[in-house]
């Protein structure tokens, strides 16, 4: 592995670590909540906490680099410098709730292209690691996807998105086709555990609507680097820095997933 990237491995491993304990340290304790979008897109005390505790650290170490990050994120952004793109509370409405499932996400895109994902499942300790063409990583050992070969015998997750009363661009119709198949669906809060589940065989795929980069850079990194294949609803690859519909399975069911997703 080039030493520049085992460094930024390193160091955000480390980070991921460190903004887990603030986590941690606030779950289940009393805290300020507030609502982006007058309902349920929450964003609360700690996500603010966590994104200015990450910036902090990468703005110290890495100053030359830019940063995406989602509390303070505004409009179309893009850049050709090296960017840290960060979730620092993936699974707000869960933490909010006391649910303990929830994630820090962290990718590191290089040229536009995603060459590091970390993902913190903070409550069960499980941090998941790629670098691009060295595998995927869980707590050091090495994961690959499912071997599931036919949809029947799937297990799925997916999410969706908190404007889906106003935009919902098919999801219902989606949930209802894979449901009428027979095949268990998982919603867990988390986009980016969700991907690192398929990641691990846990999840044979997963798919959501609209997903943000924050959501799915690192996790999709992890997907990848584990044998399974990710890409948008309309079978493009994913962008780094464009809203996706994402669709990630294991090595074996990608196209008949996007099939069942495609409505007639
Ligand atoms: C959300 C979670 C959730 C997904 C939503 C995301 P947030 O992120 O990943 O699982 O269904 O679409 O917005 O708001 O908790 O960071
Ligand atoms: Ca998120
Ligand atoms: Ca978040």
């Amino acid at each position: 592995m080039h030493d520049n990237l085992r460094n930024f491995s390193t160091f955000a491993v480390q980070i991921a670590k460190e903004a887990g304990s603030i986590l941690k340290n606030g779950f289940g304790s009393t805290f300020s909540i507030q609502s982006k979008d007058g309902r349920h897109d929450l964003v609360t005390e700690y996500d603010q906490k966590v994104e200015h505790f990450l910036k902090e650290k990468i703005k110290i170490v890495y100053p030359e680099h830019e940063i995406l990050a989602e509390e303070s994120a505004s409009g179309q952004f893009f850049t050709e410098k090296p960017c840290w793109i960060i979730d620092p509370l993936d699974g707000t409405v869960n933490f909010a709730r006391s649910i303990p499932f929830f994630s820090i996400s962290i990718a590191l895109c290089i040229k536009n292209q995603i060459e590091l994902g970390v993902v913190l499942n903070v409550m069960h300790d499980e941090l998941f690691v790629a670098v691009r063409g060295h595998g995927a990583y869980l707590n050091g050992k090495k994961i690959e996807s499912s071997k599931t070969q036919h949809l029947k015998e799937a297990i799925l997750a997916t999410g969706f998105p908190y404007d889906l009363i106003y935009n919902p661009n098919h999801c219902i119709e989606h949930f209802i086709e894979i449901l009428r198949l027979g095949v268990p669906i998982r919603r867990m809060g988390s986009a980016a555990i969700d991907l690192c589940y398929v990641a691990a065989g846990r999840f044979d795929g997963f798919w959501e609507i609209s997903l943000k980069p924050w959501d799915f850079c690192a996790g999709a990194l992890i997907v990848e680097e584990a044998k399974g294949i990710t890409g948008t609803i309309n079978q493009h690859p994913l962008q780094p820095f464009i809203t996706s519909s994402v669709v990630a399975t294991n090595g074996h069911l990608y196209a008949s997933l996007l099939k069942q997703l495609q409505l007639k």
